[in-house]
Formats: structure tokens, C-alpha cells, sequence
């Protein structure tokens, strides 16, 4: 619970390509924060980062460093927050986790803040953050959802490499400079090659399922957020593509009742956290490089599937550490605070 000057705010994973983001996005809105408190691995202990004007000494993650903290930013991988989220928890604080680790238990709330806030009425000290390219998809179409219900989705998405973290970040960079030097390239992060490229392949591929394990985060999480039944037909193809920082996506929609692309451009141009860019004969549709930075969810190619006449098509491009992680994070952060949820609830 905060006290009169605001919150002991944790930022987990705060050198990371979405913790350095949470510590942008916190600073610049106004979400009452007393104190910042950085964490990441031993490599970082002691060195320092940005918030704001100030330099703060990041933290291990240990028993004694997670105590007094009101409310926790994660970000550091799935390991790390299937151990440390409970112990954060029990020391008292509140978490919203960018991980993949919480998101489909039961007892954890999945919000996209704009969405399905009120989910996270009934959060137990963990409140999960979406996968990036589930979130974006989900501000687009939440308003199509309430005013012609849905039937069937199928997404084809190009996601950037800071999606995969700052590590993919630099091996794009370090192999498009390799290939037009005319050197060798090498491949640690990505399976391939992804400079110059395409990969049919975002995460991994396990045992027995010939999608891929963020194929089925992009459908599973769709469901959970929307409430969707089983009835509704989902399926995503995720693909990797040589873009530093913006996922787009290609989403064709059928609808319980006919919506024209005019009354969804309308739709969708009232809709909050939503931008339509939707002029293609004078070039302007979203862009990767025009949503870096931005909040916003932007869409456009907006027209009717010739093929169904309750099928339309929409190209929906968001900035992957924003509104895709940080962003939502300090969101849901926003929602808790206003909805006075910023507390553990008591254990039966
Ligand atoms: N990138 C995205 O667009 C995106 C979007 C949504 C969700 N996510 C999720 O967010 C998480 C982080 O992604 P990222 O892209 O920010 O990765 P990243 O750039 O590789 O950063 C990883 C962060 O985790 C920290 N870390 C590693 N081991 C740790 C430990 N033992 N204790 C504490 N901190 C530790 C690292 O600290 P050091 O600097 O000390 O190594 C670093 O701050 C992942 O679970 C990812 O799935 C990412």
C-alpha cells in the first residue's frame, strides 16, 4: 500500500530491452512513485541505471533486498518469475509480470489495460502481462468484438527482434554489418540467419505440436482476454523479421454480423489507445518504424476479405516494448493504483 508520497515501486530485469523501458515509461507518467528499487542478475548488481534524473544502484534479487516494496515491475525471463513472484508477493508486494510464466494459471489475471481491466479485480498478488503480439491485437479488436462479436480469427504476424531482447538487438545489428562488409555470419540467438531474412519461426518448436510455443501464446491468450468460447476459431503464424523494434500484424477478422470497413474505420478511430492510418493510395498505413516509441496501437488496411462477406482484413502494427510490455505494465499499475488494488489480499 503506498504511503502519502506514492509507492516503493521493484523493477525487475531493469536492464533488459523492456525493464530499461518500464524505468522510461514510469518516469514520464505520472504514476506516484516514492522510490525505485532496479533488480537484475549478479552481473549488474551494483551498477547503476536511469530513472528519471536520477542514477539508482541495481539490486540482486534476494530475501533481504525484495522487502518493503509495494508493488513489482518483472521482467526477467520466465525462470525468474516462477521463483520470485510468489517470494514477492509473500514479502508483501503486488506484481505485474511481462513473462510468460503466470499468464494462463487460473488464478492470475491476463489484462490488457484499455481491455478487460476489470479482470484484475480479482488478482491474488500477481496480475500477468499479455505476450506482446497478443496485446496489440487485442486493442484492435476489443471494439469490433463488443460491436460485431466474432467468429473466427487467423493472424499472420512479422515481429521485430527486440521481441526476442537486447541480445537479438545486437546479433541483427552485428550480422547486417557482417553481410554488407561481405563476412561470415553467425547465429546465436536466432536459429538462423535473421539479417536480410525471413524466419517461419518465433520461439520454439516442442514435442508433438507443429506450432510454435509463441503460436500458441498469440491463441491461447487471445481467448483468455477476450472470453472467447471454444467455438470461435483462432490461428496465428508468427514470423520473424529483420526490424529492430515494432511488431506487425496481418489479422483477418470474420464477424457474427456484417461490418463494413467504413463502420470499423469509425469504430476504431473512437477507440482509445488506437490510431487509424488508413489512406494506402497516398502510402499511409502503419508503420514498424512509425510506432518506436509510441504508445498507441496503429491500424490500418482496413477492407473487406473477398472471399467472406463477414470477413474483414487489418494491418496492426505496435511497438512491442510499449504498448506490446512496458507500457501495459505501467497501465495495469495505473489501474491497481486508481482501483486501490495495490494490495496482497489476505489469505483464507
Ligand atoms: N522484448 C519484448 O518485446 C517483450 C515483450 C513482452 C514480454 N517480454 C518478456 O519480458 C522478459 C524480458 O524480456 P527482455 O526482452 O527485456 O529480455 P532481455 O533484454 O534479455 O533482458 C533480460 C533482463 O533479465 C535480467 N536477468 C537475467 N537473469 C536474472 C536474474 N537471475 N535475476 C534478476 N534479473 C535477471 C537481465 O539482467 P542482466 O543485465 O543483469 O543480465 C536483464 O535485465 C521475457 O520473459 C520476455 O518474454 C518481452
Amino acid at each position: 500500500m503506498a504511503s502519502e508520497n506514492g509507492y516503493v515501486v521493484g523493477v525487475v530485469g531493469a536492464t533488459g530491452a523492456v525493464g530499461t523501458t518500464i524505468l522510461e515509461v514510469l518516469a514520464k507518467r505520472r504514476f506516484p512513485v516514492r522510490e525505485v528499487v532496479p533488480f537484475a542478475s549478479e552481473r549488474s548488481a551494483g551498477k547503476k541505471v536511469e530513472f528519471g534524473d536520477d542514477k539508482v544502484e541495481i539490486r540482486e534479487l534476494g530475501p533481504e533486498t525484495i522487502q518493503g516494496l509495494d508493488l513489482v515491475l518483472a521482467s526477467a525471463g520466465g525462470k525468474i518469475s516462477a521463483e520470485w513472484a510468489p517470494k514477492l508477493v509473500e514479502a508483501g508486494a503486488v506484481v505485474v509480470d511481462n513473462t510468460s510464466y503466470w499468464r494462463m494459471h487460473d488464478d492470475v489475471p491476463l489484462v490488457v489495460a484499455g481491455v478487460n481491466d476489470d479482470a484484475a479485480g480479482d488478482h491474488n498478488g500477481i496480475v500477468a502481462n499479455p505476450n506482446c503480439t497478443t496485446m496489440q491485437m487485442m486493442v484492435a479488436l476489443k471494439p469490433i468484438l463488443d460491436a460485431a462479436g466474432l467468429e473466427r480469427l487467423v493472424v499472420s504476424t512479422y515481429q521485430s527482434v527486440s521481441g526476442t531482447g537486447r541480445e537479438a538487438v545486437k546479433e541483427l545489428r552485428e550480422q547486417s554489418k557482417a553481410i554488407l562488409d561481405g563476412k561470415e555470419v553467425e547465429a546465436k540467438v536466432f536459429p538462423h540467419q535473421v539479417a536480410f531474412n525471413i524466419l517461419p519461426q518465433v520461439e520454439q518448436f516442442t514435442e508433438g505440436d507443429d506450432y510454435t510455443t509463441e503460436e500458441r501464446k498469440v491463441m491461447r491468450e487471445t481467448r483468455k482476454i477476450l472470453d472467447l468460447p471454444e467455438s470461435v476459431g483462432i490461428s496465428a503464424t508468427c514470423v520473424r523479421v529483420p526490424v529492430v523494434t515494432g511488431h506487425s500484424e496481418s489479422v483477418n477478422v470474420q464477424t457474427e454480423r456484417e461490418l463494413s470497413p467504413e463502420e470499423c474505420r469509425e469504430l476504431l478511430s473512437e477507440a482509445p489507445g488506437l490510431v487509424v492510418l488508413d489512406d494506402p493510395g497516398d502510402g499511409i498505413y502503419p508503420l514498424p518504424i512509425a510506432v518506436e516509441g509510441r504508445d498507441e496501437v496503429l491500424v490500418g488496411r482496413i477492407r473487406r476479405d473477398p472471399s467472406h462477406e463477414r470477413c474483414l482484413n487489418l494491418w496492426v502494427v505496435g511497438d512491442n516494448l510499449r504498448k506490446g510490455a512496458a507500457t501495459n505494465a505501467v497501465q495495469v499499475a495505473e489501474l491497481l493504483h486508481e482501483r486501490d488494488l495495490v494490495r496482497v489480499p489476505a489469505r483464507a
